[in-house]
C-alpha cells in the first residue's frame, strides 16, 4: 500500500468548524484595528535572512534556533518570515512610506519558527499585529494597549487576560545595564550552561530567554534593568502608565519583561492569561525607535505588537465554546431525475442573483429522494426546494420548511418572494 503523506510537525489545517470561529474573530480584530485608523498591509512570507539577523538579533532565540531558512535557487538565503515587524519596517524603507510621515499599518498572516510544538505553540502560526510609525510620545504606546483591551472586551474574555509592563530604556542604558549583567554572571559562571556562557559577552540580556530552570532561578538574583534607566525613558514611563491610569486599564509593572527580540527600547508590554499553560503570552509589542535608522532609513520612532491567533482562538473557545458555529445552508435544492438537472442548475443561479444573502446548496448526483433530504438535514437547512420533471413542466416548485414541516406547491416566479419572507 502507498504510504500517507503527512503534514509538517507543527504545522495545523483548519476545517470548517475552525475557520468559522477564526473568521469571527478575524473580523471583530479588523474592525476594531479599522475603528483606530489602521490600514492593512500585506508583506512577503519569504525575506532576505539578514534582513532578520540584523533586526531581530543574531544572538537571539529566533535568529539562532528558530528560522526555516534556505538556500534559494540563485544562491541567496532566505527565510520565512519568523515575525512581522522586520519585513513591515523593510518594505517601508524601501517604498519611501516612513520618513516624516506618520503611518499607522496592521498585518495579518502566517509566520514560521523551528520550536518544540505543544498546546498554543507551532511552527507555523498566525500573528495579527500593528506598526505605528512617526510617533514617539508614550500616547500612542498607550493607544495601542487600549486597541488592544477593545479587542479583549468585544469577544468576551477581559476577565481571563492581565496586562504587564516595562520599560528597558535607552540603547544607552541598556549598556550601562549589560555591563552589570556580565559581572554579575562572571560571579556566577559556575551555574551557567555551554549556550548561557557564549551568550555572556555578545549579548548577556539574551540569557534570560533561557529555559533552564537552574539558571531561571539565579536571574532573580541578577541586577534588575529598571535601576539603570535613563531620564527620558523613565518620564516616558510614568506618562504612559497615567495615560493607562486615566483610561482605567489595569496593569502590572514586571521589571524583569524585555521581550525577546533584540530591538525594543523603552516601552516593552505583553498580554497574558493563566487559562493556556505554558503558553500564555497571547500578545507582546514595544517600541523600537532605533530599528528603521538600523536597517538603512531615516530615524524613525516606531510602536507596535503582534498577537497570536491561535493562542487567542483557544483562549475565545475556552471562555465561549458557542462564540461561533459553522454557517448552515437556508436552502437545499432536491433535484428529482437527471433529466431535469439544467433547470435545477439555472434555477440555484437566478435564486443567487435574486437573494444575495442566500445560501444555497444544490444536490449533484443521482441520489435517491430520502438520501437528499438526509444531506439538507445534515447541512442544517431551513427549506428544501423538490424540483421534478412534473414541477417543471407545470412551472413549479415544492417548498418544505424544515422547522415547521409544512410544504407548499409553488409557482416558480412566486419562488423569491416566498424565500425572502421566511428566511427575513
Ligand atoms: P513575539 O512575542 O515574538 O513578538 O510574538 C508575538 C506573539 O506571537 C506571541 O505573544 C504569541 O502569541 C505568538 N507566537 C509567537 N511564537 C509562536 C508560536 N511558535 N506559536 C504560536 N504563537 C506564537 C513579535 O513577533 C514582534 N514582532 C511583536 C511586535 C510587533 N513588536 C513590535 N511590533
Amino acid at each position: 500500500m502507498v504510504k500517507n503523506i503527512q503534514a509538517i510537525r507543527g504545522m495545523n489545517d483548519y476545517f470548517p468548524e475552525e475557520t468559522a470561529f477564526w473568521q469571527r474573530v478575524e473580523w471583530i480584530l479588523k474592525d476594531v484595528l479599522t475603528r483606530y485608523s489602521y490600514n492593512e498591509i500585506r508583506l512577503p512570507i519569504v525575506e532576505r535572512t539578514s534582513l532578520f539577523q540584523r533586526a531581530i538579533g543574531e544572538i537571539t532565540d529566533v535568529v539562532e534556533k528558530e528560522m526555516y531558512t534556505f538556500i534559494n535557487r540563485n544562491g541567496d538565503s532566505l527565510t520565512l518570515r519568523p515575525e512581522g515587524t522586520a519585513g513591515c519596517v523593510r518594505a517601508g524603507i524601501e517604498r519611501g512610506f516612513l520618513y516624516n510621515q506618520e503611518q499607522r499599518f496592521w498585518y495579518l498572516g502566517p509566520m514560521f519558527r523551528y520550536e518544540r510544538p505543544q498546546k498554543g505553540r507551532y511552527r507555523q502560526f498566525y500573528q495579527i499585529g500593528a506598526e505605528v510609525f512617526g510617533q514617539q510620545g508614550p500616547d500612542v504606546d498607550a493607544e495601542l494597549i487600549l486597541l488592544t483591551a477593545r479587542w479583549w472586551r468585544t469577544l468576551g474574555i477581559q476577565d481571563y487576560v492581565t496586562l504587564e509592563l516595562n520599560s528597558i530604556g535607552s540603547l544607552e542604558a541598556r549598556a550601562r545595564y549589560c555591563k552589570a549583567l556580565i559581572a554579575f554572571f562572571c560571579q556566577n559562571k559556575e551555574f551557567l550552561d555551554k549556550d548561557c556562557l557564549r551568550r555572556m559577552y555578545i549579548n548577556p540580556m539574551r540569557i534570560f530567554d533561557t529555559k533552564n530552570p537552574n539558571i531561571q532561578a539565579l536571574l532573580n538574583e541578577a541586577p534588575v534593568l529598571t535601576d539603570y534607566l535613563d531620564d527620558d525613558s523613565q518620564a516616558h514611563f510614568s506618562d504612559l502608565c497615567e495615560l493607562l491610569n486615566l483610561a482605567g486599564i489595569s496593569y502590572k509593572i514586571n521589571p524583569r519583561l524585555i521581550r525577546g527580540l533584540d530591538y525594543y527600547n523603552r516601552t516593552v508590554f505583553e498580554w497574558v492569561t493563566m487559562y493556556l499553560g505554558s503558553q500564555g503570552t497571547i500578545c507582546g509589542g514595544g517600541r523600537y525607535d532605533s530599528l528603521v535608522e538600523q536597517l538603512g532609513g531615516f530615524a524613525t520612532p516606531a510602536v507596535g505588537f503582534a498577537m497570536g491567533l491561535e493562542r487567542l482562538i483557544l483562549l475565545v473557545k475556552a471562555v465561549n465554546p458557542n462564540f461561533a458555529t459553522i454557517a448552515c445552508v437556508d436552502v437545499y435544492l432536491v433535484v428529482r431525475g437527471s433529466s431535469i438537472k439544467h433547470e435545477a442548475f439555472q434555477l440555484a443561479e437566478q435564486l443567487r442573483d435574486a437573494l444575495p444573502s442566500l445560501r444555497l446548496m444544490t444536490n449533484y448526483g443521482n441520489d435517491s429522494f430520502k438520501k437528499q433530504f438526509r444531506r439538507a438535514n445534515k447541512h442544517g437547512a431551513r427549506i428544501v426546494l423538490v424540483l421534478g420533471e412534473s414541477e417543471v413542466s407545470a412551472g413549479q416548485l415544492i417548498m418544505k420548511d424544515l422547522v415547521t414541516g409544512n410544504q407548499e406547491m409553488l409557482a416558480k416566479s412566486d419562488i423569491t418572494a416566498r424565500l425572502a419572507s421566511i428566511l427575513d
